[in-house]
């Protein structure tokens, strides 16, 4: 499927995945995540907004399989790539799927886990994100656990960064009631907001949530990579920082992204 993503996939992993900013927010994820899969094995994963691979390598290296799925074909092609590098062709199957059209796609298995990264779900209309629930729901097994990681309606490293520059329309931009377009390696990207309570909402009949931690709220957004490029003990200290709020949930409303863990009723 063509998306506006495809032209980001080669480089997502140089200008995201293996910046310092990049690997500290998604080991907060991880952390997480480790918590959630002790001492279960062989789990079926169904990872959304795949990208380029890196989680569902993480997990199949732990022995999961995992159906990891993206609208963009250029991501798919470089997770397929990343997962024959890692001998892991067997624990991981590609698929094609856009989350707006999830509930017209045929999958027959049920899921342990379904699992959004890095703000797939923000790329998706409220309008979009509403049915996306009851799709959801058809495909994971009855106390199995949706996991999304998602962009809220304010940052304050955003608003503090972008008014550092005088740019005002920048600094608010998250609690904007129309799409964004956010930049991302020269595209832009029409992008939607969402708080935890929002999500909570949206989710809430088919879903209990269980657990919410903020993912970046010292952590910055991956667009001061430079700044912090050489600024290793700062930034050594910054994830010290982050380590120490990890568990106060309600940092979630003003980090970079949060984490939402739900377990189907
Ligand atoms: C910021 S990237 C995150 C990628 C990956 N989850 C990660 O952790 O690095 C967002 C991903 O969402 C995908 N995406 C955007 N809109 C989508 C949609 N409607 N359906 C499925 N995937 C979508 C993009 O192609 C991109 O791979």
């Amino acid at each position: 499927m063509n998306s506006a993503f495809d032209s980001v996939a080669e480089n997502y992993d140089a200008t995201f995945t293996q910046t310092k900013i990049g690997k500290a927010q998604r080991e907060i994820v991880w952390g997480y995540l480790e918590s959630v899969l002790i001492d279960k094995d062989n789990l079926k994963i169904l990872e959304l907004n795949c990208g380029t691979g890196e989680d569902a390598v993480w997990f199949s290296k732990k022995g999961h399989t995992v159906l990891a799925t993206d609208v963009s074909d250029n991501m798919l092609r470089v997770t397929e790539i990343k997962a024959r590098k890692n001998n892991l062709n067997d624990k991981i199957e590609t698929k094609a799927i856009d989350l707006s059209k999830i509930n017209e796609v045929n999958i027959d298995e049920k899921f342990d886990l379904i699992f959004s990264n890095f703000g797939g779900i923000n790329c998706l209309t409220f309008e979009e994100l509403f049915k996306l629930p009851n799709s959801l729901s058809r495909l994971v097994k009855p106390g199995g656990r949706l996991i999304m990681v998602i962009m809220p309606t304010f940052c304050w490293w955003e608003m503090f960064y972008f008014s550092l520059k005088l740019n005002l329309k920048n600094a608010f931009r998250r609690s904007s009631t129309k799409s964004v377009k956010v930049k991302l390696n020269g595209e832009e990207i029409l992008t939607e907001y969402y708080t935890p309570i929002l999500i909570n909402k949206v989710f809430g009949k088919e879903f209990k949530r269980v657990g919410l931690k903020p993912v970046g709220f010292f952590i910055p957004p991956s667009y001061l990579k430079k700044f912090f490029s050489q600024k290793h003990k700062t930034f050594n200290f910054i994830k010290k920082l982050e380590l120490f709020v990890t568990n106060w949930s309600l940092l979630s409303n003003y980090s970079d992204h949060y984490l939402i863990d739900f377990v189907k009723k």
